[in-house]
């Protein structure tokens, strides 16, 4: 039988928090739709285990989702190290190189797995790609600071091709900004290729940039829910 997608995101979700989080851990909580099933199964755990977790969220939808759900609300200051984090991902390559950043809350979800002993990803089959750029077409999520967009979109256009597009609101006339106030750039029609980690530094170092959704090197594991209910 074939499972929805939000079926496969639940499975996904269930197995990494059920392998991955144990008694005292402190948990960095990631954002996106598939994150919302970890949570669920994290409070589940906590309720029935009576776990002793503390919870560092990534966004402010993550922060969200901890208090609706009662867990502990921890913040990096009190807990600069985590034991895991759990966190979603618009692709994942076969280096489990990632581009996050979809919903927009890149910067806060690489700190905190910076953090972290381990990054578990969670994702539905769709998420899958044998390179960067397979699947996913929205783009490379760029967040920059508001007043460099422009000089931004034009050096990275030059130095890597492609072209840059400034992310806008949908329920506002203007662009979004993200929870640290910022703008992003969605770098789409990118070049396919194996070395991600020079142009992901190149791109840092341009003034104004303040991180990129590309995560190399990070992930530990990457959980996949697919068509038919197995992970
Ligand atoms: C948020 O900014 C992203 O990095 C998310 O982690 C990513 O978009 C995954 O979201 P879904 O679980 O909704 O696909």
């Amino acid at each position: 039988t074939m499972c929805s997608l939000e079926d496969a995101k639940k499975v996904a979700a269930f197995k990494a928090v059920d392998e991955y989080v144990k008694n005292n851990y402190i948990v960095g909580v990631g954002s996106g739709s598939t994150v919302v099933y970890a949570v669920e199964r994290l409070a589940e755990r906590v309720n029935k285990e009576k776990l002793n977790l503390v919870c560092i969220p990534t966004s402010f939808q993550a922060r969200q989702l901890i208090i609706k759900h009662k867990l502990v609300l921890g913040e990096l200051e009190i807990h600069p190290q985590l034991d895991v984090c759990i966190d979603g991902a618009d692709e994942v390559d076969e280096n489990l190189t990632l581009i996050k950043g979809g919903g927009g809350c890149l910067l806060q979800e690489k700190i905190v797995a910076s953090c972290a002993k381990q990054l578990i990803i969670i994702a539905d089959h769709t998420k899958n790609s044998v390179q960067l750029g397979d699947k996913y077409k929205k783009g490379i999520p760029i967040e920059v600071v508001p007043i460099s967009y422009v000089p931004i979109k034009n050096k990275i256009e030059t130095m890597f091709g492609g072209e840059l597009v400034l992310r806008m609101a949908v329920a506002k006339a203007g662009p979004v900004v993200t929870d640290n106030g910022n703008f992003i750039l969605d770098w789409k029609n990118f070049k396919q290729t194996k070395d991600w980690q020079k142009i992901n530094a190149e791109i840092q170092l341009i003034p104004g940039v303040v991180e990129t959704g590309l995560f190399i090197g990070m992930a530990e594991k990457a959980y996949f829910g697919q068509e038919d209910g197995s992970v």
